[in-house]
């Protein structure tokens, strides 16, 4: 088992898988000129499934696949076969904008990935192309209708909360009655703005803490005859390694999680280490602190990456203590 200097169990992997996208939404990618890394710095799907073959030896069972988007890395379905056939990787998840899974949802399934989370921050066609500068959300709902079909269980919907934004929170909120769906609203958080990326825009007061937005949908849903919201216990909730605290309207299919990434930080529960699509491992979201397995990953040898992989877990700090920006994006990152 790996457990970190606090006495956590680190036993879930993030992968970022590419730090390209199909969208550049307005918080994560600048729109001209991002600074995509070169495809030779990229770890090849053979580099990363070595990492996470490693990890699995060293106590990691659920591994998460993100990006950037990770259905434009070609070959992603063989990454997912390869990964998800390793002994001791019990479960292989994927955070995703959705837009290309109705052509690969069902290879995807076969090929072993467990469940999807989909990233959307609006339900309005018009706002959703202003803040992804060129999607239609027609493909995203398309992408939500084959999750559902080809069976991942659960299937989330991640919506960040973005004060100026004005989402209709109500219409995401009804998205759980009528179909298995769960919809997390999360905080906005401070990732990537001290790239010099302006487009990040990160403002303390866009951030609506996790308590004021409950309060905001119970009275929208209680006007529309809706209510209220019924906290989950753990045996209720969606199967989920991540913070979210989850509540449900009473006969609803699906649930209404939140993440409170400022208001209320969750790194005492923190079970997880990240890894970007060039092989550096991330102790913590917010932190810059990088440990660099790429040299060994690409010419090392097993132990070479077992030593990164521990000096990045022992790294690992208590908490966030609040730290505002990154260099890195949030899509170099993956969330
Ligand atoms: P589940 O396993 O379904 O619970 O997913 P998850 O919440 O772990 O992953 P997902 O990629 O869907 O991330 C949802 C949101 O939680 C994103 O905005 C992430 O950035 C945020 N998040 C995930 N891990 C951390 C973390 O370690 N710290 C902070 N502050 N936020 C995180
Ligand atoms: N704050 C919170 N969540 C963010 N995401 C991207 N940028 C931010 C941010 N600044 C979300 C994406 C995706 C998840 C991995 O992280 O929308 O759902
Ligand atoms: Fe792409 Fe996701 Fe970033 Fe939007 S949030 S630009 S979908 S990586």
């Amino acid at each position: 088992m790996a457990i970190d200097s606090h006495g956590r169990t680190i036993d879930y992997l993030r992968i970022s898988v590419t730090d390209r996208c199909n969208l550049r939404c307005l918080y994560c990618m600048p729109e001209e000129g991002v600074p995509f890394k070169p495809h030779a710095t990229m770890l090849t799907l053979e580099e990363i499934a070595r990492f996470a073959r490693i990890a699995a030896g060293e106590g990691f069972t659920r591994i998460r696949l993100t990006g950037g988007e990770p259905l434009v890395r070609l070959g992603i379905a063989d990454l997912v076969r390869d990964i998800s056939r390793i002994p001791g990787i019990e479960r292989v998840a994927m955070t995703t904008n959705g837009i290309l899974l109705p052509q690969m949802a069902e290879e995807l399934r076969e090929a072993g990935l467990s469940r999807v989370n989909i990233s959307l921050d609006t339900l309005d066609p018009e706002q959703f192309t202003q803040i992804t500068r060129w999607g239609n959300i027609e493909d995203v709902f398309a992408g939500i209708d084959a999750a559902l079909a080809v069976g991942f269980k659960p299937v989330k919907i991640n919506a960040v909360v973005v004060r100026r934004l004005h989402q209709d929170l109500l219409a995401f909120a009804q998205l759980s009655l009528d179909r298995p769906l769960h919809v997390r609203f999360i905080e906005y958080m401070p990732v990537g703005s001290s790239s010099g990326f302006a487009g990040a825009g990160w403002t303390a007061s866009d951030t609506i803490p996790n308590e004021e937005l409950i309060a905001l949908i119970e009275r929208a849903a209680a006007e529309a005859g809706l209510g209220p919201l019924l906290p989950l216990d753990a045996a209720a909730r969606p199967e989920g390694w991540g913070p979210a605290r989850y509540y449900q309207f009473e006969g609803a299919l699906g649930t209404l999680g939140f993440i409170s990434a400022l208001s209320r930080h969750f790194c005492g529960e923190c079970n997880r280490l990240r890894m970007t699509a060039e092989g550096r491992l991330r102790p913590c979201l917010f932190s810059d602190r990088e440990f660099d397995a790429h040299d060994a990953l690409r010419s090392g040898t097993d132990e070479d990456v077992r030593l990164v992989l521990r000096e990045a877990l022992s790294a690992k700090p208590d908490e966030h203590h609040n730290r505002r920006g990154t260099e890195r994006l949030m899509s170099q990152i993956g969330g």
